[in-house]
């Protein structure tokens, strides 16, 4: 039986990846169903280069989804070594252990690998210039991905696991202090598990290159905010908009201004693009707060 191989499985996109493998999987006839092998830091820490390549030669793996890496952006700063050993270096490994069995390796990066200069949404053909020690860490790791791997930037992604931003800000709603979210950074929100659909497909059709997938819209994280009080039954009036600037305190890493991705290859491919973020947004909120 055909076995993928989920690196960062615990993770707020691994839970979601790992659930709909398992879906597909068992949607599928017998023979053609396939074995997920879920890993995280315990089981597979792909800063250890032995560890990863004993790994990979037990278990065999036809499709390796390598979703793990050091997330703390701001953390990246100033945990440089850590952030090159796990982002960089960790994938060198994946890829590395990936190769001696044959194996298809799908690498997920981030918008921030942009400095957010351009006035129009990216393209994958666009030229990378990160501002952050995380945005340099993750485009390191794409460069270490070769020929015949496929890259999939994805941005400012939420979902039902882990913390992110829908869960501040229904924390924040919960409370009596003010909501303040910045209105110069633009993006497109994504649900991991919209993504999910859309990486495990890309992944079984061992598809090669780069693909940006993001929920499509744009709007701030101060438009997000205001999104997510209201789909959760609250007094948006209530979020005010603040300039980068305002932030206190400052945030170590720069993020790009800019972080819309134009799902280019997906849309001229004639594959399906993910929904509209307000409608998935407002979804996982009804989903998070019931
Ligand atoms: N979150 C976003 O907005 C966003 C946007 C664009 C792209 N991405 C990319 O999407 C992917 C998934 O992101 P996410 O939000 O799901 O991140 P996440 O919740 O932080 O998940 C990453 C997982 O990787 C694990 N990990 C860290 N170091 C590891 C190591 N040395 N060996 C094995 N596993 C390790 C983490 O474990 P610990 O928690 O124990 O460290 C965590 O379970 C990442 O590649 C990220 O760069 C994320």
């Amino acid at each position: 039986m055909m076995r993928v191989l989920v690196t960062g499985a615990r993770g707020q996109l691994g839970s979601d990846v790992v659930a709909e493998l398992e879906r597909r999987s068992a949607e599928r006839t017998r023979s053609r169903g396939f074995e997920v092998i879920a890993s995280d830091v315990p089981e597979l820490d792909i800063t250890d280069r032995d560890t990863v390549m004993t790994a990979f030669s037990a278990y065999e793996p036809s499709l390796v989804l390598h979703l793990a890496a050091f997330t703390a952006v701001d953390a990246c700063e100033t945990e440089r070594d850590r952030a090159w050993s796990v982002n960089a270096l960790g994938t060198r490994h994946v890829v590395e252990a990936a190769r001696l069995v044959g194996a298809h390796v799908t690498y997920l990066s981030t918008d921030y690998v942009f400095d957010g200069t351009l006035d129009r949404p990216y393209t994958e053909w666009d030229e990378p210039n990160p501002l952050s020690m995380y945005g340099r860490s993750k485009l390191a790791g794409e460069h270490e991905i070769g020929a015949g791997g496929l890259i999939v930037r994805t941005s400012w992604l939420v979902g039902r696991h882990g913390a992110n931003m829908v869960k501040t800000v229904l924390a924040l709603m919960a409370g009596d202090g003010p909501l303040r979210f910045v209105a110069d950074q633009r993006g497109s929100p994504t649900v991991a598990h919209d993504l999910a659909r859309t990486l495990v497909s890309l992944s079984l059709e061992r598809r090669s290159g780069l693909f940006h997938v993001t929920n499509q819209g744009t709007t701030s994280w101060f438009g997000f905010a205001c999104a997510v009080v209201e789909a959760a039954g609250g007094d948006a009036t209530r979020v005010e908009p603040i300039s980068t600037d305002e932030l206190v305190p400052p945030r170590p890493a720069p993020r790009p201004p800019n972080s819309v991705l134009d799902n280019t290859a997906l849309r001229l491919s004639g594959m399906a693009l993910l929904p509209d973020w307000r409608q998935s947004v407002g979804a996982l909120v009804r989903e998070l707060i019931a």
